[in-house]
């Protein structure tokens, strides 16, 4: 899950992803931010290079790490487009398929991913999956939460606080046949305020940061 301790060979991965990621900033820029601990090795890096970009928050626990950093974050009811955003992710898949959410801040993730030219997502190898596999993260609207839950099926809520937005974090536990599918399925029932399937037209490269430091593009 989305800020737990990795191991030294994983943090060393997500560090090498995010020091290459940074690099794609430059100045004058509008830079999406993620959430989580690859994102945590991202910001330092940023903050050193003095850039003159503004930046967007996807969670407040990354806007506050940002602005300590002294990062200009802007409210993203500011501005109407980013051209990059640099995100972690659950799982990548070989069709580019993702999963987000571990930290359950999958909604403004995908939120500032589609408001972006440029959507890198940085992992380390142990991201990459063969298939994607439950569990999806939701976020579910309060009202109507019994009846939205009884229409999804296989749906456990987290024991977490509710979204910045107010929603319900829950993670759907069903088999997946064919993520698209599940994506329509997700999208079409109302009380699902946003799930964690990110289609491959919403991502335009993936970094994947080796335990030497070395990266490597995956698409
Ligand atoms: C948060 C996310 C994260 O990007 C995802 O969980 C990966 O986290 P980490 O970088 O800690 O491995 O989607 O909602």
């Amino acid at each position: 899950m989305c800020g737990t301790i990795g191991t030294v060979t994983q943090d060393a991965g997500k560090r090498a992803a995010a020091e290459a990621a940074a690099l794609l900033a430059a100045p004058g820029m509008r830079v999406g931010l993620g959430t989580g601990s690859t994102v945590a090795f991202l910001l330092p890096v940023l903050a050193r290079r003095s850039l003159d970009c503004v930046y967007v928050a996807t969670s407040p626990r990354t806007e506050l790490a940002a602005r300590q950093l002294g990062l200009d974050v802007r409210a993203f009811d500011e501005l109407d487009h980013l051209d990059l955003a640099i995100d972690g992710a659950d799982q990548v898949a070989p069709d580019r398929w993702l999963v987000k959410g571990g930290g359950g801040a999958h909604t403004r993730e995908k939120v500032v991913a589609a408001a972006a030219e440029r959507f890198v997502v940085i992992v380390s190898p142990d991201k990459l999956v063969d298939r994607i596999e439950a569990p999806i993260a939701l976020e579910l609207l309060r009202f109507g939460l019994a009846a939205t839950i009884a229409a999804l099926g296989d749906v456990r809520v987290r024991e977490v606080p509710p979204s910045p937005d107010g929603g319900v974090i829950a993670d759907w536990w069903g088999e997946i046949g064919s993520p698209a599918d599940l994506c329509g399925m997700l999208a079409n029932q109302p009380g699902v305020v946003e799930h964690g399937l990110f289609p491959a037209e919403l991502v335009t490269e993936v970094i994947v940061g080796h335990q030497g430091g070395a990266t490597t593009k995956i698409f």
